[in-house]
């Protein structure tokens, strides 16, 4: 049978996350190419590794910005490569399930539909709105009248979306995530050690450091290029100095959930009162930012498990139950 075959694909655009529909193959890689006079040097987690060491005359860009497909080629090469690796051992793919965001205009979901008939036939690409397939990946009853909230808050998109009826009642798709607090990150290194830095060590502070209202008082040493001499220079950095430089960020990511809180008809409002906020996506996993969340918009919220995985576990119980296929998305002919 036509899903007996098939695979989910969540185009993160930090990571490309794919697992076949038993959920046991999983496959990661960062959504990255490296190229030199047109011709791809690496791909994924090479092209990853050659980003800010490259020469001038390789470029090494992500595909995809604010979750959807900026370099049509660019991403085809990236999703060739990965299918292949990922379908080597196994049969034929017979099709892929994809996570978009919920306000893809039609230009940028027909992107997504050519860019993956370069490898499957057309009619084998089915798209699914990423808030669904994350409300899937909980259990939550996403077929029933009730109204349900998530925010997933990946690397370059915060993705708001309220659901009732299988539908997405609202959908909002923030063009701020993970790479905004790195860049955060990266202004307040420069203006207040007088050291420039890179994205990656950004994100590592972010990560090992960042906190909302208290967290441990931890410090890391970077090492960067001093801003006035354009010598080497390294500096303790505490951990206090990285979580306030991401709040502002943080502050427009809850302003965006509060406003969609107030946009949301108020029968299903009162739903999402009683049951709470679901959050996901790799930055929700900033130190009490749930808490900090819940405090701000006086919501309960709650945190997803194994956050960067939800969107393709929500795909993969989406291939293999039957009544969820209705809430695929094929293209029109
Ligand atoms: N402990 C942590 N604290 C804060 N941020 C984190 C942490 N761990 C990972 N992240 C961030 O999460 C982001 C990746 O999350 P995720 O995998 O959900 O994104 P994505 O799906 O690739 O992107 P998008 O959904 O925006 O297209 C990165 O910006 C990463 O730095
Ligand atoms: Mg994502």
């Amino acid at each position: 049978m036509f899903f007996s075959n098939m695979i989910g694909v969540d185009l993160g655009t930090d990571t490309l996350k794919l697992r076949d529909r038993s959920g046991e193959k999983f496959m990661e890689n960062r959504d990255m190419i490296a190229v030199r006079d047109r011709k791809v040097l690496a791909i994924g987690n090479d092209a990853y590794e050659m980003y800010e060491k490259n020469p001038a005359s390789v470029r090494v860009s992500r595909p995809m910005t604010g979750g959807v497909i900026a370099s049509s080629s660019d991403m085809e090469h990236v999703l060739t490569y990965t299918l292949k690796k990922f379908t080597s051992f196994s049969q034929k793919t017979a099709g892929i399930c994809i996570a978009v965001p919920s306000q893809v205009t039609p230009v940028e979901q027909r992107a997504f539909y050519n860019v993956c008939n370069t490898t499957l036939s057309p009619g084998r690409v089915h798209l699914v709105e990423k808030g669904i397939a994350d409300a899937i990946s909980i259990g939550l009853p996403v077929l029933g009248p009730e109204g349900h909230m998530i925010v997933n808050i990946g690397a370059d998109t915060t993705e708001i979306t309220v659901i009732s009826d299988g539908k997405v009642v609202i959908g909002r798709t923030l063009k701020e995530g993970g790479f905004s607090l790195d860049d955060d990150i990266v202004t307040m290194i420069r203006r207040k050690f007088n050291i420039s830095i890179g994205r990656k060590t950004a994100e590592q502070l972010k990560n090992n450091l960042a906190f909302m209202i208290n967290g441990p008082r931890l410090e890391q040493k970077v090492f960067g290029i001093h801003t006035l001499s354009g010598l080497p220079k390294s500096d303790m950095i505490p951990a206090l100095a990285v979580s306030v430089a991401v709040l502002s960020t943080i502050d427009r990511i809850v302003d965006e959930i509060r406003q969609v809180v107030d946009r949301t008809p108020p029968i299903l409002r009162q739903d999402i009162m009683k049951e709470g906020i679901f959050l996901t996506g790799g930055v929700s996993l900033l130190q009490n930012l749930p808490i900090y969340i819940q405090k701000e918009v006086s919501l309960p919220v709650y945190h997803i498990q194994d956050p960067k995985h939800s969107t393709i576990r929500g795909l993969v119980t989406m291939i293999n139950q039957k009544e969820l296929h209705t809430l695929m998305r094929s293209p029109r002919r």
